[in-house]
C-alpha cells in the first residue's frame, strides 16, 4: 500500500480513493435495497394470500363440503384447494387438479406458510388456513401464490444495478480524475517554470492562479525563494567583480616595476624596487587572506575557539602600538574586563577598529572598555573628521570605502569593518558608529 502510495500520482490516488469509496457505498447500497425489495414483495404476496384465503373460506363456510365448484370470481389464475380432515383435497383449481395437498392442517382458525416447489422452477409461496364447512367439518383451505413475477422483477433490480453501479464507480473516478488534474495545473505550471529556472534567469517567478488557495500559497513562498536566491547570486557575484577589482591594481603595479627593472637592469634602484615589490605583495597577501576569511564565514560560518579573554589586555596592547607607531596621543580609560570568546578574533576586531581611527585621527585616538554587568562595552574615537550620518552602516559593507584615493594608497581595501562585523556577530555582539567618528563595539558576558 505504502508502496503503491509512493509510486501512483496525487491524480490517480485521488481517483482511485473516490471510486473505492464510491465502489463500497454502492455494493452496500444495492444489498440493502435487494433485501428490502425481497421483503416486501413477500409481504404483498402474503397479504393477497392472506385476502384470497378468507374469501375462499368464507364461500366453503356456505357451501356443502362435497360439490364445492370453485367460484369463477376468484380469478383464473389463482391456485386453491380445499382440503378435507382427513387429508384427501375435496376440491381445487383447474392447475391444481389431481395434486396432492400442498400444506398440512395448521389447526383450526390457525394459519402457516410455506414455500413450495409446482413444476420445474415455479417456487410459490403457499398459506394453509384452518376453517370449517356449512355442516361445521375442519377444512383445510390452502392458497398459494407464484413468486416468479416477483423474482422477476428483483432480476431486473439486480441487473439494472450490476450495470450501474460499475458504470457509477467508473465514472466517479474519471471525474475526480480529471479534477484532480485541473487543480493541479498550476502546481504543474509552477513546476516547469522553476524547471527552466538556472542562475543565469534567476530573475523569472512563477505564475500564481487567481485563487487565494495553498496552491497559491506555495507559488509565494517559491516566489520570495527565487528573490532570496536572486539576492544571494547578485551579492556573490558583486563580491567577485570586487575581489578582482581590488587584486588588479596591485599586481599591475608589480608587472610595471618587474617590466621596467628587466627592460633596463643597470639603471634600476633595486633596493628601492624590491621595496615597492615587497610592499604590493604584503598588499595582495593581506587582501587575499581577508577575502579567504569572508569567502569561509559565508561558507560555513566561523568556527570559534571560545576561550577566557580579557578585553582590557587586548586594548592595552593596541594602545601601546598605536603610541610606539604613530606620533597620535592615545587616551586609554580600561577597567578589566572578561569575555567568552576566539582571542585572535577579538584582537583582529580591535586592530581594525583602531587602525581606522588611527588613519582617521587628527591627534588623538580615545579607546575605553567597561562593563554593564551583561555585556561589555568598547569604545574606540579618534579627533578626526569621522563619518557623515548617512553612510554609518554603509561602511560595513564589503568594499565599501569613503577614503580619497590618496588615504587607498596607504593599504585600505574597504574589508576592515566588513570583517569587525562578521567576527563580532559570530560572538552574538554588535557593532556600530554612535557618532561620526565613534565606534562601539557590544559583547555579551
Ligand atoms: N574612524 C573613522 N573615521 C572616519 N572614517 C572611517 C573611520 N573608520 C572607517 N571609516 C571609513 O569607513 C571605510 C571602511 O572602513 P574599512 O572597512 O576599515 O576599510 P578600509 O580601512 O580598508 O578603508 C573607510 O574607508 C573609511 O572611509
Ligand atoms: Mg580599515
Amino acid at each position: 500500500m505504502e508502496r503503491w502510495r509512493r509510486s501512483a500520482g496525487v491524480r490517480v490516488q485521488a481517483a482511485a480513493v473516490a471510486a473505492v469509496s464510491v465502489a463500497m457505498a454502492v455494493a452496500v447500497g444495492s444489498l440493502a435495497f435487494v433485501l428490502f425489495l425481497q421483503r416486501s414483495q413477500l409481504h404483498e404476496v402474503d397479504a393477497s394470500l392472506t385476502q384470497q384465503a378468507q374469501t375462499l373460506a368464507a364461500v366453503v363456510r356456505q357451501a356443502g363440503s362435497e360439490d364445492i365448484e370453485l367460484p369463477a370470481q376468484l380469478g383464473t389464475t389463482s391456485t386453491q384447494q380445499v382440503v378435507g380432515a382427513d387429508g384427501t383435497v375435496l376440491a381445487s383449481s383447474t392447475d391444481l387438479r389431481g395434486h396432492r395437498a400442498l400444506a398440512a392442517d395448521p389447526g383450526p382458525g390457525r394459519s402457516t406458510r410455506v414455500r413450495a416447489h409446482l413444476g420445474p422452477d415455479a417456487d410459490y409461496r403457499v398459506l394453509a388456513l384452518g376453517a370449517k364447512d356449512a355442516r361445521g367439518n375442519p377444512v383445510t383451505i390452502v392458497v398459494a401464490q407464484s413468486l416468479e413475477p416477483a423474482e422477476a422483477s428483483r432480476h431486473e433490480a439486480f441487473v439494472l444495478l450490476a450495470i450501474g453501479g460499475p458504470l457509477l464507480v467508473v465514472m466517479v473516478g474519471l471525474v475526480t480524475w480529471w479534477v484532480a488534474g485541473r487543480a493541479l495545473q498550476p502546481v504543474e505550471a509552477m513546476r516547469r517554470q522553476v524547471d527552466g529556472i538556472d542562475a543565469a534567469s534567476l530573475a523569472s517567478r512563477v505564475p500564481l492562479p487567481p485563487a487565494r488557495d495553498e496552491v497559491h500559497l506555495l507559488g509565494g513562498t517559491l516566489n520570495r525563494m527565487l528573490d532570496r536566491l536572486e539576492s544571494a547570486v547578485r551579492a556573490q557575484r558583486q563580491f567577485v567583480s570586487d575581489a578582482s577589482h581590488e587584486l588588479r591594481s596591485p599586481l599591475a603595479v608589480l608587472r610595471t616595476n618587474v617590466e621596467v627593472a628587466a627592460a633596463h637592469p643597470e639603471k634600476t634602484d633595486w633596493p628601492a624596487t624590491a621595496a615597492v615589490l615587497l610592499e604590493e605583495t604584503q598588499r595582495v597577501e593581506r587582501l587575499v587572506a581577508d577575502l579567504l576569511l569572508l569567502a569561509n564565514a559565508d561558507e560555513r560560518g566561523l568556527p570559534m575557539r571560545r576561550v577566557d579573554v580579557d578585553l582590557d589586555d587586548l586594548l592595552g596592547a593596541e594602545a601601546e602600538r598605536i603610541r610606539a607607531t604613530t606620533g597620535l596621543a592615545v587616551v586609554a580609560r580600561i577597567s578589566p574586563v572578561r569575555v567568552q570568546g576566539d582571542h585572535d578574533r577579538l584582537a583582529r576586531v580591535l586592530r581594525n577598529l583602531v587602525d581606522n581611527a588611527a588613519r582617521h585621527a587628527r591627534g588623538t585616538v580615545t579607546m575605553s572598555v567597561r562593563s554593564t554587568g551583561k555585556a561589555a562595552v568598547v569604545e574606540i574615537a579618534d579627533d578626526g573628521e569621522g563619518i557623515a550620518e548617512p553612510d554609518r552602516e554603509r561602511v560595513f559593507e564589503r568594499f565599501v570605502r569613503l577614503d580619497d584615493s590618496r588615504s587607498r594608497q596607504q593599504g585600505g581595501t574597504g574589508l576592515g569593518l566588513a570583517i569587525v562585523r562578521q567576527l563580532v556577530e559570530a560572538h552574538g555582539g554588535s557593532v556600530a558608529f554612535v557618532e561620526a567618528s565613534v565606534v562601539r563595539l557590544t559583547l555579551p558576558q
